[in-house]
């Protein structure tokens, strides 16, 4: 695996068709999912590693996000990647982007809401990967949905010749979707947090019963988080799985939605459902996370 600092560098490495995996690093198995899949579909893997200031609306939250180059390239070679091309804030952002990219219409609501500027933010940089590394394929994971809306809306929007792919969320053994900052979860703290994927595999199982009500499918977590002691999420919302728009009813594939705070971690997690199909819960993890592997943390 090569390790590369600009895009020029990177695009050199390419042989056949090439898929990205947009990452901003401190791999857990939700990347490495993402590189498997991308291997399996492609000649060039290529892994982008960046803490992209632009979609963090609080700088302590950005200082405090998990960094571990070494850990990620050796994760990342192991999982087949063939470049991570890891640039620095200079590479990709040479002078204050007077550009921004904005969408308006998915980033109303859910994380556009309660994180102004994140989904902007996200565009912006995705949009430079997309245009600077020009792949034929780019690998997201589905736990990021409203992202997930975004970032194939913008490639639709400016042609780029990009087909976006959503992979399923990879959970933890208790059904915690994977996230990096799940190190910063208190023990104690950790008890609670089984109620959000709880919540929407009870909301999944009534919308495959028939329930699409989105009301009643909303309560169905709301009521979970209330009986795990987390009576106050920032969202729960049933939404358009395209258009990331809120709907009452569930007419049409759609995701269903949940962002809480426990102790000093905000937690987003989602199924996604389909009116004429099984939902999609994600996949669970047998074994402890590489996140807690000894020696890695923080
Ligand atoms: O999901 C992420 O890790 C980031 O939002 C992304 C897509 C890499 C853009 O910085």
């Amino acid at each position: 695996m090569r390790v590369t600092a600009t895009f020029a560098a990177t695009r050199a490495e390419y042989r056949g068709r090439v898929a990205l995996v947009p990452t901003m690093g401190f791999f857990h198995e939700g990347h490495l999912a993402l590189m498997g899949a991308a291997r399996e579909q492609a000649g060039t893997v290529v892994v982008s590693l960046f803490v992209n200031p632009m979609q963090f609306n609080d700088p302590a939250d950005l200082a405090a996000y998990p960094r571990d180059r070494e850990r990620d390239a050796a994760l990342a070679e192991a999982s087949g990647a063939d470049v991570l091309f890891a640039p620095s804030p200079e590479e990709m952002y040479p002078l204050a982007p007077a550009v921004r990219v904005s969408l308006p219409d998915l980033s109303a609501e859910m994380e556009g809401a309660h994180r102004p500027g994140h989904l902007d933010g996200v565009a912006l940089v995705v949009a430079k990967l997309y245009a600077g590394l020009r792949p034929d394929l780019a690998f997201f994971g589905r736990k990021d949905a409203q992202q997930l809306a975004v970032v194939t809306r913008l490639a639709a929007d400016l042609s780029f010749p990009v087909e976006v792919v959503g992979y399923p969320t990879v959970r933890e053994r208790d059904g915690l979707a994977l996230s990096s900052r799940n190190v910063f979860l208190a023990p104690e703290d950790r008890a609670g947090v089984g109620s959000l994927s709880r919540g929407l595999f009870v909301a999944a199982d009534a919308a495959e019963a028939g329930e699409r009500s989105g009301a009643a499918l909303e309560g169905l977590v709301a009521a979970e988080l209330e009986a795990a002691g987390l009576p106050s999420p920032e969202y729960v919302a049933l939404a358009d799985a395209s258009s990331a728009t809120r709907i009452p009813c569930l007419d049409r594939p759609a995701f269903l939605a949940v962002a809480a705070r426990v102790g000093t971690v905000r937690l987003i997690d989602n199924v996604f459902l389909d009116p004429e199909g099984p939902a999609d819960r994600g996949v669970r993890l047998e074994r402890d996370s590489l996140l807690y592997a000894k020696g890695v943390g923080c």
